[in-house]
């Protein structure tokens, strides 16, 4: 946008120097770019919340946290490592004040894993290092991450998200064993921390 104060510079100013006009002008600019966006990303929350649109943004699944023990998929019969007819993994895992049920699972390496994760309490965090691997854990909602590990690993993880005075005992432990080794464990093997 030409601007008609520039004419009344002062002359041409050795290179890299700014006349100060030129500064006092570029820095309002952006204060008020600044305070635009951050009007339009609060009216974001705020309307969101109020129309209850307001989600955790890996996926937009409901649940009842009063009720997962009770029925559903995260009743504890169900949860752990499961081989699904097309070869892939699911897993399912409750946090909790203040551990992950199961704490370990097992699932082989090269195939696809989804986990899929709830809270029954407050909001916790679960994080594989150097993976896509990284949510919240939020009660009321289901958590779930695509992934495949290309190699066999240990993976041993702090809940990431503060909750409570056990959250730094709060580990989930993810064992990625090869194929062949993961078709031989039998489903208990895969959803504990049993040596194998
Ligand atoms: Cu669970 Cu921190």
């Amino acid at each position: 946008m030409a601007d008609s104060s520039s004419s009344s510079l002062p002359g041409p100013l050795p290179d890299g120097i700014v006349p100060p006009e030129v500064v006092d002008r570029t820095e309002k600019r952006w204060v008020m770019a600044m305070a635009v966006m951050l009007v339009v990303m609060m009216a974001v929350i705020i309307v969101t919340g109020i129309t209850g649109a307001l989600h955790p943004s890996s996926n937009v699944e409901i649940v009842d946290p009063q009720s997962i023990h009770l029925r559903g998929e995260f009743v504890e019969s169900n949860l752990g490592t499961a081989v699904e007819t097309d070869g892939s993994v699911t897993v399912r895992i409750v946090a909790e004040t203040y551990a992950f049920v199961p704490h370990c699972v097992t699932v082989p390496a090269g195939a696809p894993v989804k986990f899929r994760l709830t809270s029954a309490d407050v909001v916790h965090g679960f994080l594989l290092p150097h993976t896509n691997v990284n949510t919240m854990v939020v009660p009321g909602f289901v958590a779930e991450v695509h992934t495949s590990f290309a190699a066999p690993q240990e993976y041993l993880m702090p809940c990431h998200e503060f909750c409570g005075l056990g959250h730094h005992a709060m580990w989930a432990h993810v064992s990625v064993v090869p194929q062949e080794r993961f078709a031989n464990l039998s489903p208990a093997e895969r959803t504990t921390c049993a040596r194998h």
